[in-house]
């Protein structure tokens, strides 16, 4: 291959070896599609706690036995093994360091449900274990493409720590954000022994932010380029101070390199037509499997399954950002106006309990898992008539892609990635993939219910208006083409 890519991918979450949301999925499924277009693509993730060594076939790495990383005064002795994504032949590398990964959570610690208070420590950790490991492979990347906080060190080290270097004299990095709402912003006394330079604690220097030291900051002001997660969150997160969430005018310093590309699904795992976590398999030629997976589904929730009720199906971290403080105040009259909802996913304390409180009050009508389960998440997608994403903002959001390949009509707000993949359905012209409302507020939620349930009640429409959906195709490839646009425009630039 002519222009064969050295790119190395970085992510604190690579599914199905750790995930809490959309980054997993996204962190294996671009470099899979990098892979199949023919680049030199390796990803590089820590080794949490999580991880089964047995069930993914962790294997040694004889140069990477020893990888002694200085941080704050101290050398940490940390080592790296390495796996292939599953059903590919990707190789992810896995830091192995046990006082800062070997932990029952990734970010968070289970047992407080705070932050871990070393997050920052482990992180820039990470970081600064990279850069050794590749240099120990001798293989110079020509792309450091970075995800995140957790990641978004890299091209500030880079720049203030290694631009001597000769081995990474041609590196470039390109940053991903997913969320805004993330920053890696932690209190100066965090951070004060890692060995960081003083003069970060200064107002405006790139790795300062509100008093605090911003990791996400330092990443957009330093990465030679900066994507976001779909093009309407792109100019949401400059525009919009909320989304921006303080970091906006930041943004727009970067603005010209800043670029929005929307993510893709994994159609190895998310189609109904090969989805090996379901019972009954079904495409858009057939989908008697669907009604069936209903049938399943209606069970598991302690249902009376009944087709001329919808059921309602949620997925998601259980946070702000999703919207669910509508859900809560607007579900009883939801259900008073005849639906079945379940809802699967794990998140704030006060969501889990408001969600069980009405679960308890509504048994026959509301089901609540407040677990991370991968069968039933995608059970959800394939026996549910409605998929509801009410979300406050949305850098993409990956299920309402996965609810039209499923035929599951998605139910959105008008934001971010949301508003990017969902076309609201008009009765008169009967076009459209799903319905979506804008103000954030029960009269207008219960309003787009009222419409589908009375698309839904027509079931010649219904069955076309969900059909549409499944033939539309979001599939990683064209994305991916893109990602390779930018990295070639960044090999130029050097
Ligand atoms: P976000 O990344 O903000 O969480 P996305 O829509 O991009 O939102 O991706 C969410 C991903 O996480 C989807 O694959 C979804 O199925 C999965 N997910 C979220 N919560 C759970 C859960 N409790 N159990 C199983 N999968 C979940
Ligand atoms: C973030 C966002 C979500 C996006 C995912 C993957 O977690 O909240 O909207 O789909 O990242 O990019």
């Amino acid at each position: 291959m002519k222009n064969r890519l050295r790119i190395l991918f970085l992510s604190s979450e690579v599914a199905p070896f750790a995930k809490t949301g959309g980054l997993g999925d996204v962190s294996s499924a671009l470099p899979k599609a990098l892979y199949e277009m023919g680049h030199d693509i390796r990803v590089m993730m820590p080794k949490y706690g999580t991880i089964s060594e047995r069930k993914y076939v962790l294997r040694e790495v004889i140069r990477l036995k020893k990888i002694p990383v200085k941080m704050g005064g101290a050398e940490h002795a940390t080592c790296a093994k390495s796996a292939f994504i599953p059903d590919s032949k990707v190789q992810v590398y896995f830091l192995d360091y046990k006082p800062f990964f070997e932990r029952p959570g990734l970010y968070i610690d289970p047992k407080t449900g705070q932050d871990f208070p070393d997050n920052a420590e482990r992180f820039l950790l990470f970081c600064r274990a990279v850069f050794e490991t590749v240099r120990l492979l001798h293989w110079e990347p020509q792309v450091i493409h970075c995800n995140d906080w957790q990641t978004a060190l890299i091209p500030w080290l880079l720049k203030y720590e290694l631009k001597t270097d000769g081995f990474f004299q041609k590196t470039t990095t390109l940053l991903s954000i997913h969320n805004m709402a993330y920053q890696g912003a932690f209190e100066q006394a965090s951070v004060s022994n890692l060995g960081l330079p003083v003069d970060i604690f200064n107002k405006n220097n790139d790795m300062e932010a509100y008093g605090k030291t911003n990791f996400l900051k330092a990443g957009i002001l330093n990465a030679d380029m900066l994507t976001t997660v779909s093009p309407r969150y792109a100019q949401e997160i400059q525009n919009d101070p909320k989304m921006g969430a303080g970091l906006e005018n930041v943004l727009k310093k970067r603005s010209k390199d800043l670029y929005g590309i929307l993510n893709g699904v994994d159609y190895s795992i998310w189609d109904p037509g090969v989805d090996d976590l379901i019972e009954n398999k079904y495409d858009v030629s057939d989908v008697t499997g669907k009604k069936e997976n209903k049938k399943t589904l209606s069970e598991k929730c302690g249902f009376t399954f009944d087709e001329s009720i919808p059921i309602v199906g949620i997925v998601s971290r259980l946070v702000e950002q999703k919207g669910f403080d509508l859900v809560i105040s607007a579900l009883p009259q939801m259900i008073s106006m005849g639906m079945q909802i379940v809802i699967l996913g794990m998140g704030d304390e006060k969501y889990h309990e408001g969600f069980t409180k009405l679960a308890k009050k509504y048994p026959k009508n509301l089901a609540v898992f407040l677990k991370f389960d991968e069968t039933l998440a995608h059970l959800i997608e394939a026996g549910s008539d409605m998929f509801l994403m009410p979300s406050l903002f949305e850098p993409c959001g990956l299920n309402q892609m996965y609810s039209l390949r499923y035929g599951t009509v998605p139910i959105v707000r008008n934001v971010g990635g949301l508003a990017d993949t969902i076309i609201d359905y008009d009765t008169d012209t009967g076009k459209g993939n799903g319905f979506v409302f804008t103000d954030s507020d029960d009269r207008t939620l219960l309003e787009t219910f009222k419409r589908a349930m009375e698309v839904y009640r027509d079931q010649g429409s219904w069955l076309k208006l969900l059909k549409r959906g499944m033939k539309a195709d979001f599939s990683w490839k064209s994305t991916a083409e893109k990602f390779v646009k930018l990295y070639s425009k960044l090999e130029k630039k050097k």
